[in-house]
């Protein structure tokens, strides 16, 4: 597996009681960012967590934030994503009408811009858009829900996604999210993946974060 594969622990599956600790823990252990997802309920068939918590975290932790906005109309909360510290803002293709605006507005704030697709979602939607993005996350899961299991199928959309990026010398980031574990993992770094977002098998291994960390960078080395 590739060395320079990033790990983005989701923090969807975090005890949300504990939140600062656990995200100290991941950090000491070797994250690279730290994913937020936030749900509104329209987008996705689930609530999680917004603002407030992204200005904490922010404030808590020098790990960049990963924000994975799964909600309708995110250009109308870009600005307040943006100032509350969010380094990386991905909105969903799905989501956005106007796409390239909304990637520019992401980048015109010194925040860089992602676009993510969902499972059934064709690469081509996003074909005239990668230019303008920084960072390309695809979903392995449908999303709204942690712990759900990695769509295969996924694989061969990530490899197709590298070869689009490099056939046109395109460097955005390609992350990928949803059914992670330490089995799939090489196979979807093998695919092209650079980020992983991990929730479940990191939050909640029995193992520990510690551990479960350790064992993705085991993989990685
Ligand atoms: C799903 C979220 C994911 C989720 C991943 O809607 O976007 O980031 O937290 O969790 P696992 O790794 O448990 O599938
Ligand atoms: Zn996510």
């Amino acid at each position: 597996m590739n060395n320079k594969v990033k790990l983005a622990p989701s923090i969807l599956s975090a005890d949300f009681a504990h939140l600062g600790e656990q995200v100290d823990e991941v950090a000491k252990a070797g994250a690279d960012y730290i994913h937020v997802d936030v749900m509104d309920g329209h987008f996705v068939p689930n609530i999680s967590i917004g603002i407030p918590i992204i200005d904490s975290l922010h404030r808590w932790t020098a790990l960049p934030l990963d924000v994975h906005l799964m909600i309708e109309k995110p250009e109308n909360y870009i600005k307040q994503f943006a100032a509350a510290g969010a380094a990386i803002i991905t909105v969903h293709i799905e989501a956005c009408t106007h796409i390239h605006r909304t990637l520019e507005s992401i980048r015109e704030l010194g925040v860089r811009a992602g676009v993510s697709l969902n499972p059934a979602t064709p690469l081509n939607l996003i074909d005239e858009a990668i230019m303008y993005a920084d960072l390309v996350l695809v979903m392995s899961v449908n999303p709204g829900f942690g712990g759900q299991i990695f769509i295969p199928e996924t694989l061969n959309k990530i490899a197709r996604l590298r070869r689009m990026l490099n056939d046109r010398h395109l460097e955005a980031e390609i992350e990928v999210d949803g059914g992670i574990n330490v089995s799939n993992a090489p196979s979807i770094a093998k695919a092209g993946a650079q980020v992983l977002a991990v929730g479940n098998s990191i939050f909640q291994a029995k193992e520990g974060i510690t551990k479960a960390i350790k064992r993705f960078r085991e993989i990685r080395n």
